[in-house]
């Protein structure tokens, strides 16, 4: 279903650069290379242009957006730091860390896009071409990952052209992201909570706060109105096929989604086979798996088998993007 307008396709350049901020400066919607996924942006101040954004991605409209900022004096206008965030902040921004704290209040970023919560999730991106454009810009912009809603992340220019042609302005293609999963959500309350596993790994936190992070409520994990962090939603990373986790054989019409060379038995019938890391690395992992997911997908497969991915380092965010592909749709 497409909405019509003519989406742009730039490869990243000054020229790409300039057109994106002209863009944003009107209203509307440019796709972009973060480290972690492509994100979809509008200017985080104009409502009108997010409820574009929502209309695009075809994302329920309670989901709150992150708003990306260039530099830290631009975070420090729309959230206020308690000591534990310049903390984590300082070690680890620019990069793959989300922190959702308390509004400022002045906080330019409109209602909508932060969903009527007190509070602000921020990222400052440390891709060159989104630093480049947050620069040229100059105010906040949000972006969620530029997929349609419910489809896996895009990690490349042409998952978002097959998502989102005709539905946004402008494409930049910066080529293929280098972390491959979600940037790691923590919410900087009473006690700092993991709300979002992903590109930084929980140990990297924990070692800054010199804290354990806490886990968000059960019950956070749900359709409910108002999700701590509504990237939890259960189906948010579905594919088509259907997803089955923790494999150590094929059942017939599946495709293997394979880690590492440990053997599968039924690996000779399989539909497709793709390999998240053939060494076992977990960072070249979480860099191949929206990727791979969305090829065995298209392969047309019935199923598709995942084999056992280690929990530690980047593996956290890998198993929670699996388990969540896993939980069938109606
Ligand atoms: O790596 C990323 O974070 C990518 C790139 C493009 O930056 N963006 C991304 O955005 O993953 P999105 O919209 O797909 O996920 C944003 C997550 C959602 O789970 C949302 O609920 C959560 O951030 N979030 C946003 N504001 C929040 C808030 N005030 N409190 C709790 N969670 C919030
Ligand atoms: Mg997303």
């Amino acid at each position: 279903m497409k909405i019509g307008l003519k989406t742009l396709v730039l490869p990243a350049g000054e020229a790409a650069v300039a057109a994106a901020a002209r863009v944003l400066e009107e209203g509307g919607l440019v796709a972009f290379p973060t480290e972690t996924v492509y994100g979809l942006g509008a200017d985080a101040t104009n409502a009108a242009a997010i409820a574009r954004l929502y209309q695009a991605k075809g994302r329920p409209a309670f989901n709150p957006l992150i708003a990306h900022v260039g530099d830290l004096a631009a975070a420090r206008r729309i959230g206020r730091f308690d000591a534990a965030a310049e903390r984590l902040a300082e070690a680890f921004w620019p990069g793959p860390l989300t922190l959702v704290l308390p509004k400022t209040a002045d906080c330019a970023v409109a209602d909508l896009a932060t969903a009527g919560l007190e509070t602000v999730a921020i990222r400052i991106p440390a891709h060159p071409v989104a630093r480049d454009i947050l620069r040229a810009f100059g105010r906040p912009v949000v972006a969620p990952s530029a997929n349609l809603s419910g489809h896996v992340s895009p990690t490349i220019a042409a998952h978002v052209q097959s998502d989102l042609e005709g539905r946004i302005d402008l494409i930049v293609d910066g080529g293929a992201v280098a972390v491959g999963v979600e940037s790691t959500i923590v919410g900087i309350f009473d006690h700092p909570m993991l709300l979002r596993p992903g590109g930084l790994p929980r140990a990297d936190v924990e070692r800054v706060l010199g804290r354990v992070l806490q886990q968000p409520p059960a019950d956070a994990d749900s359709d409910s109105a108002q999700p701590l962090a509504p990237g939890m939603l259960a189906s948010h990373y579905a594919p088509r096929a259907r997803v089955r986790l923790n494999a150590d054989k094929l059942e017939p019409g599946e495709a293997l989604l394979a880690f590492g060379t440990d053997a599968v038995s039924g690996i000779d019938a399989a539909a497709a086979v793709m390999n998240l890391s053939a060494r076992g690395d977990l960072d070249e992992a979480a860099a191949n798996l929206f990727g791979h997911l969305r090829a065995l997908d298209a392969s047309g497969a019935r199923g598709i088998a995942v084999m056992p991915i280690p929990h530690d380092g980047l593996g956290e965010a890998i198993n929670d993007r699996l388990r969540r592909a896993a939980v069938g749709r109606e």
